[in-house]
């Protein structure tokens, strides 16, 4: 009985939220008087977006409370399918996945909960929630009755949904309306046996009583395919769009009924290459007065991003991927900080409604543990065998990711040159097939990048024999949109200059374990660089330790890690992944390091992963701890900046 735990409280919120005694429960639409019923009374909800999976679990309590104190009384999450299931059948709710006991928190602090589990959830999130290994089926059609999509679909829900069913408004618990799908009118398929599927599934599920509802862009021509009988239709706009025309468009699909804003965009997300994202407090706190003002339910997305920490960040098409901190320039920071917008928000919910007496919990103290000495070990190259847990695969031509079970990470294609190249010879992927990023080596030393959709060829020089290596980077996949069938490694063939290269050895690296498991040997002494410091180099380890100081109250603190002179990789602290860092390429800089990742046990170690080169020959071999986060580091924008940050059509 997980209800149990919260006995106490559970019996306060029975009766600050609960119904008169005697009835059950109830939450919903109220066609006649245009609103939400939530025992019998008039109710409008005032949320804010929060992705448990963003945020560390020991946290999730401080941002709820600070939500809470802002005035709102909801929050709204969405469930990442992936996130549960990584292999068929093999589900993880524990830990920083532990969904209950988000649940169980937000309850606790007094917040209702708009759940929105999917399947699809775009939310920046790698293939918007889905797993990969739906593209076992290489022609999988997803999001639509594709006999195989839909036998998954079933699987899963068949899971979560009863393990929400007691969370429900209905069944005493927090959760007032379930989102199906999300923006299935901005999806080519517009299959609506499969959202009258989804229907009868959810139903079937979570019984005849809770509110189901579904989201679109506010447009007739969105709520054309997203919209389905049965499910109350919702729209989605930021604060730069004309409040009457949107709501108009939900009017179209919904007659009567509340109004309802699901998505109100508090700030934007951001790509590597990028400008940073910035919308102002005051943009936002106009509009969401506007909103208010007319009796809207709005939810705040986000309230709060967080960060997409080891391999979860997603990608929009054409590729580009969004960086590691999802902070959304929302209210409350990546790092739960308390920021003018959040103020400027709880201004002005205050005047449409009670906001919360007594203090809002602070700002998180940051900590700058200083400059931490690195020492290289091994490249992946020379790792090859430790990393790869389940052994070489050989085949003439390369294999994807999924072909090799492989979901997140890196994969080694190893192969030698067929012919004596002694003038420089096009390494070429003639069809763009790298996905997404490579980094060729040859003979141990580095000869190039191959980038998805930018770089297509690089000359190599070397003898027949030569050991070829093609470091294959999943930089994450895409998220939304018609190319969300995003396989990885080598999709297509690579050529030497017009023949296409064969004989691959092929190393699923399970590298995440492997430094967990402090499994990466040193540098061999042998190969000691040397010299000038290299413009490229084989893609290798690093390790580092500090200590956190003593005689320092209240240590171990929250910080931000840089890493000054890298180029771009990947950072562990004592085998955590915090993410991808690529200050090269920007805007992101530093990351986000929880206090709840620290120990003041035993030294903390840090590894890194650099692709590119190390600054360590040239200027210091260190990574630094610092004080305040940077974000919006300038970088040469590659991307047209989203001016106009009102719907995701904008980002096309
Ligand atoms: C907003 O939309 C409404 C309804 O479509 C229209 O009448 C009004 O002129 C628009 N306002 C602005 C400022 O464009
Ligand atoms: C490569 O060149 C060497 C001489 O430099 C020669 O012995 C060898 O046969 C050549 N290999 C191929 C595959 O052409
Ligand atoms: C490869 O080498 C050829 C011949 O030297 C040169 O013309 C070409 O620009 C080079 N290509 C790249 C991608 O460096
Ligand atoms: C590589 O080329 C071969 C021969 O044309 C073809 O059979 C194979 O499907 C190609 N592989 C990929 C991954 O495109
Ligand atoms: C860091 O690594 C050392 C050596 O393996 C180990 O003794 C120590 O416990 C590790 N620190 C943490 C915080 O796990
Ligand atoms: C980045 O943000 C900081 C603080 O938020 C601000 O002072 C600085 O001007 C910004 N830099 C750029 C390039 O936008």
């Amino acid at each position: 009985m997980p209800v149990l735990r919260f006995n106490g409280v559970f019996l306060l919120l029975l009766l600050l939220f609960g119904p008169s005694l005697g009835t059950s429960p109830s939450f919903s639409v109220d066609y006649k008087n245009n609103c939400f019923r939530k025992d019998g009374e008039q109710f409008r909800y005032i949320s804010g977006s929060i992705h448990y999976s963003r945020i560390p679990r020991a946290y999730w309590k401080d941002r709820l409370l600070k939500m809470y104190m802002a005035g709102l009384n909801a929050i709204q999450t969405y469930v990442p399918w992936n996130y549960h299931e990584e292999s068929p059948g093999q589900y993880d709710f524990s830990g920083d996945r532990d969904v209950e006991y988000f649940l169980k928190l937000a309850q606790e602090i007094g917040l209702f909960v708009i759940l929105r589990p999917g399947p699809y959830i775009c939310a920046e999130w790698d293939m918007g929630g889905l797993p990969s290994w739906l593209l076992n089926k290489k022609n999988i059609v997803l999001r639509s009755s594709d006999a195989d999509y839909i036998a998954a679909v079933d699987k899963w829900m068949g899971k979560l949904l009863p393990m929400m069913k007691p969370y429900l408004y209905q069944n005493s618990g927090p959760i007032i309306t379930v989102q199906v799908e999300n923006e299935y009118g901005s999806y080519f398929a517009c299959d609506y046996n499969y959202m009258r599927h989804l229907t009868k599934l959810f139903r079937a599920h979570l019984g005849d009583e809770v509110v189901l509802f579904t989201t679109d862009g506010a447009g007739v021509n969105y709520l054309k395919c997203g919209s389905i009988q049965g499910l109350y239709a919702t729209v989605d706009f930021g604060p730069g769009a004309n409040i009457t025309a949107a709501f108009e468009a939900q009017r179209h699909a919904e007659p009567y009924g509340p109004l309802v804003n699901s998505e109100f965009y508090t700030g934007w997300l951001d790509h590597w290459g990028s400008r940073h994202s910035v919308v102002s407090s005051a943009l936002v706190a106009k509009s969401l007065s506007r909103m208010l003002a007319v009796e809207a339910n709005v939810n705040l997305y986000m309230f709060i991003g967080g960060s997409n920490f080891g391999y979860w960040n997603g990608a929009n098409s054409p590729y580009a991927a969004q960086p590691t901190s999802y902070d959304y320039d929302a209210p409350l920071s990546e790092a739960g900080d308390l920021t003018e917008k959040y103020f400027a928000i709880r201004d002005v919910i205050r005047m449409y409604s009670k906001v919360p007496e007594g203090p809002i919990p602070p700002t998180t103290p940051k900590y700058a543990y200083g400059s931490v000495k690195m020492k290289k070990l091994q490249t992946v190259s020379d790792a090859t065998e430790t990393l790869s847990f389940s052994g070489p695969v050989r085949s003439s031509y390369p294999q994807t990711f999924t072909d090799l079970n492989q979901a997140f990470g890196f994969v080694l294609y190893r192969t030698t040159l067929a012919v004596n190249c002694s003038q420089p010879t096009p390494l070429s992927s003639p069809l763009n097939g790298v996905h997404d990023r490579a980094y060729v080596s040859v003979d141990g030393v580095a000869v190039g990048i191959l980038e998805r959709n930018k770089v297509l060829s690089v000359n190599v020089t070397g003898k027949a024999g030569s050991q070829v290596d093609v470091l294959v980077e999943n930089m994450g996949r895409i998220n939304y949109g018609r190319d969300i069938n995003d396989f990885k490694g080598l999709v297509s063939n690579l050529t030497l200059g017009q023949v296409p290269v064969t004989g691959w050895t092929m190393y699923s690296l399970s590298i995440d374990e492997a430094v967990k498991q402090g499994l990466l040997g040193d540098h061999p002494p042998a190969r000691t660089d040397q010299g000038q410091p290299a413009a490229l180099s084989p893609p290798a380890f690093y390790k580092g330790s500090f200590v956190i100081p003593g005689g320092i109250p209240d240590l171990p603190q929250d910080s931000y890690v840089k890493l000054p002179g890298w180029k771009k990789g990947q950072i562990w602290i004592n085998g955590f992944n915090l993410g991808r860092y690529w200050p090269a390429r920007g805007p992101q800089v530093t990351l986000f390091v929880p206090a709840s990742i620290l120990s003041t046990a035993a030294p903390n170690n840090v590894t890194v992963l650099e692709l590119e080169a190390d600054p360590c020959s040239s200027q210091s071999c260190t990574v630094e701890f610092t004080a305040s986060p940077v974000l919006n580091a300038t970088v040469l924008s590659e991307h047209k900046p989203c001016r106009r940050l009102f719907t995701k059509e904008d980002l096309l």
